[in-house]
């Protein structure tokens, strides 16, 4: 298969940053998505309804002229959260989910939750209206090792929620293990996941690649072939539970090039085609359409989009860097070619 059209997808896990960084975040993603769901993690975090709705009016002042994008807001659960935030941002309209992040996991989740049992009833309000529960799922204990967190996480805390509230809709995001696609194949229907394009492209050994590679470090870790490998047969096997999340997440280059530089690979410059490549190395090119662009938007209860995208196997250059206002950001696979490029 050399082209594939598909109906216009949708990234239900996304970072756009702020400020100077909204142009180019904005620009890159609303050239392939027509939505998409905009994680919280800002400083200071979007915790109320007030601030998501100036936040996604920044996004909206950002997007390019005569492109159709609608930002899908996302609120920041804290130790503080309470059930009326939940009605509020409910009725808003434009909130579509909560997302958990245990305090100190990833990063800018200082602000995260130290106690998930504390927020029972935030959670029971979010169960009864329908707002979905969006979970960056690693344990944050040192002791736990890093290539475990994700597993230990669904032993410690995840199943204990599931079972405590079994109406609530929950995302596990960009899950990276085997035992994550077990987990969620065992769940009801409520419980789904997103995958991004590097957690399907790239194994741990991709971190250390004739020498280390900080811009393939992200949180949760990648992790070995076999798992890399699972999340493959996950996104390509036709269940809806699993669907497209790129988590893309800049970071100025200097960030990442550090004695201590930040988790976070950025994908928005070419997020279809490297998902392309990676449904296209198991010959699955016809369940990308519903990966990308049906189960999403199903399982969050929205509209199919009507528009269509044209995917042609042409090989594109991915430039070195992207300039923008504050620095560079090194996009994934920065200088290389991909097999697939979007027409226009
Ligand atoms: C994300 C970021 O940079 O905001 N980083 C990452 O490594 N994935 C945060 C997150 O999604 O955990
Ligand atoms: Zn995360
Ligand atoms: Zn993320």
């Amino acid at each position: 298969m050399d082209e594939l059209v598909i109906r216009q997808p949708d990234d239900f896990h996304i970072h756009l940053r702020d400020d100077d960084m909204l142009p180019m975040s904005v620009g890159h993603v609303s050239a392939q998505f027509r939505r998409a769901i905009v994680m919280p993690n800002l400083r200071p975090p979007v915790v109320s309804t007030l601030i998501a709705t100036e936040y996604r009016k920044r996004i909206l002042a950002a997007i390019p002229s005569g492109r159709m994008f609608t930002p899908l807001m996302t609120l920041y659960l804290t130790d503080r959260t309470t059930p009326a935030d939940i009605l509020l941002a409910k009725e808003s309209g434009i909130i579509h989910g909560v997302k958990y992040y245990p305090a100190g996991a990833t990063t800018n989740s200082d602000s995260g939750v130290t106690d998930l049992e504390g927020r029972f009833k935030v959670l029971e309000a979010m169960m009864k209206h329908g707002v979905p529960l969006l979970l960056h799922g690693e344990v944050t204990n040192k002791e736990v090792d890093i290539f475990d967190r994700e597993k230990v996480f669904l032993e410690l805390v995840l199943s204990g929620v599931v079972k405590e509230f079994p109406d609530l809709k929950i995302v596990l995001e960009h899950i990276t293990t085997s035992d994550s696609v077990d987990f969620v194949d065992s769940c009801s229907d409520k419980v789904a996941a997103t995958i991004t394009a590097h957690h399907l492209l790239l194994n741990r050994g991709d971190l250390f690649d004739g020498g280390v590679r900080p811009h393939h470090y992200c949180l949760p870790i990648l992790k070995r072939e076999r798992h890399r490998l699972a999340l493959i047969r996950a996104a390509v096997s036709g269940s809806p539970k699993y669907f497209l999340g790129t988590d893309s997440a800049p970071h100025e280059r200097h960030t990442k090039e550090a004695s201590c530089g930040c988790a976070g690979v950025y994908t928005a410059h070419a997020a279809l085609e490297c998902y392309a490549a990676a449904f296209d190395s198991v010959g699955a090119m016809n369940k990308l359409e519903d990966f990308a662009s049906t189960f999403g938007a199903r399982f969050y209860e929205l509209p199919l989009n009507t528009g269509q995208i044209k995917l042609v196997r042409k090989e594109q250059k991915i430039p070195p860097e992207y300039g923008y206002s504050g620095g560079a950001i090194v996009p994934f696979r920065a200088g290389q070619n991909l097999d697939w490029s979007v027409e226009a």
